[in-house]
């Protein structure tokens, strides 16, 4: 897949990102707790795909986008006889001709949103870097709006951490602390019914807001080319924790054996239908059996590292297309040093690293610790790497999951 050529803005963590305070103050007053307005937290071309390349990647069938279209009075259309708020959603791709089309509707205000736009690019994951005092298991995605004078996807509420950074042009943000957060029903979007804004600003670029999870907010595109990067950090709901866990089990879990009655007592017509009391003890008793290890510290240990490390459920990794020995991918490695893929998700605790969903026993553990928290091994690091490390580091590459640094 061609990767959009992305603008090459050095994005440095000497920022300030967060204005006059410090991450662990922000932490401490903020996060999870309240909004904060940051005038000029990024460099004003801190874009890391330029308005067209977000466009194209709009058309990609790898890439997650939506549009939404609002219809209302505000929109130029005099001839559009709806007065109320109308939306409509579509799934992407779109295709330069679907844009064109869209850029003539004046009936409408129109929004193209892409999730994931880091896996296309690396200035994506720049950016996403600059969010390091946040641990790398709660980042969700770097998504990305675009809109028309006008749009947006109305008044609502996300169940994550949010930073709204914004991109070219101005958006309006309007905010609310209402517990009200019922919904209009039958409406394509999840839309508030009874907005009550209590605080609103006009982002310029490199403007950004943050706002905690279920705090009601309505972005509006206030000029066009309104270019918005959402930066999501997300915790797993419960409900998603215990699915995920018992699926892991289901996919883990075997025993053998079959319930035995060797010794049974005779029923006859007034008692063959109650539920055998020595059969609801032994299903009792292998069960309890079965689940007692999955309930260690190392089972869960495991599980955490192998379901944090998981790659979004559409990516799969695809071998390279170039086919070399482990002999010319060492030398080639050396040369090059080596990056994980866009889509790569590596982590580690103690003794483990865990790489898109799976538990590996990388040694040394201190070199693979480094290429999960730099996303690269460069090449001084690789020149005194053992024939031991370019072996795993070649079955992994050879399984897409890093890459030679380009
Ligand atoms: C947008 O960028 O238009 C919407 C982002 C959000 O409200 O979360
Ligand atoms: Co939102």
């Amino acid at each position: 897949m061609n990767t959009p050529h992305a603008t090459s803005v050095p994005l440095s963590s000497t920022l300030t990102l967060l204005g006059n305070i410090s991450a662990q103050q922000f932490l401490d007053e903020y996060w999870q707790k309240k909004p904060l307005l940051i005038r000029n937290a990024l460099p004003k071309n801190f874009a890391p795909l330029t308005n067209k390349e977000i466009l194209t990647l709009a058309g990609y069938d790898e890439a997650e986008s939506r549009l939404v279209l609002l219809y209302n009075d505000k929109t130029n259309d005099k001839t559009n006889d709806k007065t109320d708020d109308e939306w409509t959603i579509d799934h992407g791709p779109f295709t330069a001709a679907d844009i064109r089309e869209l850029k003539k509707n004046k009936a409408a205000a129109w929004t193209v949103l892409i999730q994931d736009t880091q896996h296309f690019s690396f200035e994506a994951h720049a950016l996403l870097a600059l969010f390091n005092f946040l641990p790398q298991t709660r980042v969700d995605d770097l998504m990305v709006s675009y809109a028309v004078k006008g749009g947006g996807v109305g008044p609502h509420v996300d169940s994550y951490d949010v930073f709204l950074c914004q991109g070219s042009g101005q958006r309006r943000w309007q905010i609310s602390a209402q517990q009200d957060l019922s919904l209009k029903p039958n409406m394509p979007l999840k839309i508030l019914n009874n907005f009550q804004p209590d605080s609103e600003w006009l982002l310029d670029e490199g403007d950004m807001l943050y706002l905690p999870p279920a705090y009601a907010h309505h972005g509006i595109a206030e000029t066009n080319d309104c270019v918005t990067w959402s930066v999501g950090f997300r915790a797993p709901s419960h409900q998603e924790l215990l699915e995920a866990w018992l699926d892991d089990l289901r996919d883990t879990l075997q025993i053998v054996g079959r319930a035995q009655d060797k010794n049974r007592t005779a029923t006859n017509q007034t008692n063959h239908a109650a539920i055998d009391a020595e059969l609801r003890a032994n299903i009792q008793q292998v069960l309890t059996t079965a689940m007692t290890p999955q309930l260690s510290d190392a089972a869960f240990k495991s599980f955490t590292g192998r379901y944090l490390s998981q790659a979004k459920s559409h990516v799969t990794f695809d071998a390279p297309d170039e086919k070399l020995s482990l002999a010319q991918f060492t030398k080639r490695a050396i040369k090059d040093g080596l990056t994980l893929d866009l889509r790569s998700r590596m982590l580690y605790d103690d003794d483990s690293i865990y790489i898109n969903g799976e538990r590996l026993q990388l040694k040394p553990h201190a070199l693979f610790v480094q290429f999960a928290n730099m996303r690269q091994l460069d090449k001084t690091i690789l020149k005194s790497a053992s024939s031991k490390v370019f072996e795993s580091l070649y079955a992994q590459w050879a399984r897409g999951y890093w890459q030679f640094t380009i």
